[in-house]
């Protein structure tokens, strides 16, 4: 994570399951602006690895096509697209047949210098159940070395890994027969995310705030992932899935561990790491009665989004007509330690919100006395402090203040930073900073065996407590509306009400 690195050894990136939609959207997007920006090694290469025929020359075509769709920087620049482009080639095989990893072998070795042939980026951008067989095929073609003078070799996968506890296990066995859990690199992309990133220096880099970071002085905390959109093309996926298993297992989990964890020991990958897992464990587990009092579930029926109408998840293709799947989800965990004991977190996501939007709100104590009641009702607002992870990044805090007159009007007021009024536009995509990281072999951003199989025991815990209920009418939800009103109730239990992410104009 540290801000000056060393230079980055040339190595080669394989991509398997290249065709897929992730290498043309996300993955080439990615590399190519590192290229622009001058962060890929002095010497790369970068093969992609599939069924379907191609060459060289029409696989370049194809990713410079979709440049002009997805690349976040327009025009497409010919003469970084060229130089890149060089480096990029296609080996058409199936991932079951052995033949075809000689070929990529023999690919490598056409390389020529040592360290484009033995340092590898291996990407997994295929399905999870083909992981294993990949992984084996690659260590019988002698490409998997474990750090003994054959320069290093890394594998990266992202989610889902597995859809519970115990096929995350066996996934993880999966990816460690033949390669140790220091060479996997598994991606959560939102901590990708620069304003993500950003809550570990916030809280660790400013005495002010750590200090108020705990049970004396924190009331509770609000997370919020909350989208526009529906499930879209996606919805097949979405029926195997659901909202706990999308975001909560993963993205919203990882921002609750970043902002109540303990400081590292260091800024090492496994002292971040520890601390990460530690406040996982820490999370009180939840017995089914728990889940009924503390998870609320929902689902979309048909409503409108910026006044558009959208048609209801069980309406949406490939949904069933009687699903139960959830596409949002808003709970309450406690976390047993020192620090936030009593301490309620609330996180909630969903689809077809009215805002796409994703803020951490800490909310204060209020003042023990309201010495202004006659001027402010016997409600005053209590402090907060906003972390904006997208969009309007940045931070704000809340507080109150005298309107200016002769009376004593008191009235909230806010101080804001944005990363655009301060750094100017540049915030570079999620994938550019992972695929760094992971060239560079700084595990920090990336999720560790024990933290995936963490996350799922509570997700499971809660899945648990859903078993057999079919959704009841409080739990739908009209698309562009907040959710279901069992989730304003959840915090209303406890004198709570949810804040709407900020728009900052
Ligand atoms: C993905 C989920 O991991 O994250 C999607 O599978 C979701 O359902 C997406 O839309 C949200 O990511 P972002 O970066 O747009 O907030």
């Amino acid at each position: 994570m540290g801000s000056e690195r060393k230079a980055l050894e040339p190595c080669s990136i394989v991509i398997f399951g290249a065709s897929g939609d992730l290498t043309a959207r996300k993955l080439i997007p990615a590399f190519y602006h590192l290229g622009k920006e001058k962060q890929m090694p002095s010497a790369f290469r970068i093969v992609g690895f599939a069924r379907r025929e191609k060459t060289d020359e029409s696989w370049r075509a194809e990713l410079r096509a979709a440049l002009d769709q997805f690349s976040r920087t327009q025009p497409v620049d010919e003469n970084v697209w060229r130089e890149f482009a060089a480096n990029l080639s296609y080996c058409q095989g199936d991932l079951t047949d052995a033949a075809a990893y000689k070929k990529l072998e023999a690919r490598l070795a056409s390389f020529g210098s040592a360290p484009l042939r033995e340092n590898l980026l291996l990407y997994l951008a295929t399905l999870p159940s083909q992981f294993g067989q990949v992984i084996e095929q690659v260590h019988n073609a002698g490409l998997l070395h474990h750090g003994n003078g054959h320069g290093w070799q890394r594998i990266v996968v992202e989610k889902p890994f597995g859809h519970d506890l115990a096929s995350a296990r066996a996934l993880n066995r999966e990816l460690t027969r033949f390669a140790h859990e220091q060479q996997v690199c598994r991606i959560d992309h939102y901590l990708g995310k620069e304003t993500v990133q950003n809550i570990l220096m916030f809280r660790f880099s400013n005495s002010i705030f750590e200090r108020l970071w705990n049970r004396g002085l924190i009331d509770h905390v609000q997370i919020t992932v909350s989208e526009k959109s529906g499930v879209g093309q996606r919805s097949g996926y979405y029926e195997e899935t659901g909202a706990l298993r999308d975001m909560v297992q993963n993205h919203m989990l990882q921002i609750l561990s970043l902002v109540a964890m303990e400081p590292p020991v260091s800024l090492e990958a496994e002292s971040i790491r520890d601390e990460k897992v530690k406040l996982l464990r820490s999370i009180r587990p939840l017995t089914p009665e728990d889940v009924a009092k503390q998870v609320v579930r929902g689902q979309y029926f048909a409503g409108a989004v910026d006044g558009q109408p959208v048609p209801g998840y069980r309406q949406e293709p490939k949904v069933k007509p009687d699903s139960n799947v959830e596409t949002y989800v808003a709970l309450k965990l406690l976390i047993d330690n020192w620090r936030w004991s009593g301490v309620p977190f609330y996180l909630r996501t969903g689809k077809y919100l009215p805002q796409s939007a994703s803020e951490v709100r800490v909310q204060f104590r209020p003042t023990p006395h309201v010495l202004f009641a006659a001027q402010c009702g016997p409600k005053l607002d209590a402090n907060a402090l906003a972390l904006r992870l997208q969009p309007n990044e940045g931070i704000s805090l809340h507080f109150n203040g005298k309107v200016p007159g002769m009376s004593l009007g008191v009235r909230p007021v806010r101080m804001h930073f944005s990363y655009d009024s301060e750094f100017g536009a540049y915030t570079p995509e999620a994938y550019e900073r992972l695929l760094l990281e992971a060239i560079a072999g700084d595990a920090t951003l990336f999720i560790r065996r024990d933290e995936v199989e963490t996350a799922w025991r509570i997700v499971d815990s809660i899945r648990k407590g859903w078993e057999n209920k079919p959704l009841t009418n409080r739990e739908f939800y009209a698309a562009g509306t907040w959710g279901p009103v069992a989730a304003e109730d959840l915090l209303a239990q406890s004198g709570h009400a949810w804040h709407e992410p900020q728009v900052i104009k």
